[in-house]
């Protein structure tokens, strides 16, 4: 599909973003399952929850601008994660490979921070009221997982220090 108006792109990086967080909702139990702190497994395990229901409101989404909830390949966070796995199965020390999981993490979530902030940006430029405060819902736990992710890692490195 051509992209021809600021509509065009809105719809672009709906379904991109709809890819993203589908992807990460079969990619987020494996990152889980790889984590030894079990504060940081149950941040996953929250976080897989949120994602769910990020999706659930991107149909809602698509549902208000009257168009058909589909996914679009995005490469970016395809790139974000095979590189988050190529370099988890270089890691063997537990400690360390929970530090990549949470930079990992955190690199997932600003992407997503990127894309719901331009996204909730268009919504309101194109009077798509509704549609911009459901998205400004999920940046803002977007926002919050990112922050609880760099606590964490901050609390793994201060314990080390200790
Ligand atoms: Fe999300």
């Amino acid at each position: 599909m051509p992209i021809k108006s600021l509509s065009d792109l809105f719809l672009h990086t709906l379904q991109d973003i709809y890819f993203a967080e589908n992807l990460l909702i079969k990619k987020i139990p494996v990152m889980a399952s790889e984590a030894s702190s079990a504060e940081l497994k149950h941040l996953f395990e929250a976080h897989l929850k949120e994602t769910k229901t990020h999706a659930a409101r991107l149909q809602q989404v698509f549902k208000l601008i009257g168009e058909k909830a589909e996914g679009e390949e995005c490469p970016a966070i395809e790139g974000i994660i095979e590189e988050a796995e190529e370099l988890l199965d270089e890691v063997s020390d537990a400690k360390t490979k929970d530090a990549a999981l949470i930079a990992a993490a955190q690199a997932v979530e600003h992407y997503e921070i990127t894309r719901y902030g331009t996204l909730v940006s268009w919504a309101k430029q194109l009077g798509h009221d509704a549609a911009a405060s459901l998205l400004r819902e999920t940046l803002a736990e977007e926002k919050e997982a990112d922050n609880k992710l760099l606590r964490l890692g901050e609390d793994k490195l201060n314990e080390k220090a200790a």
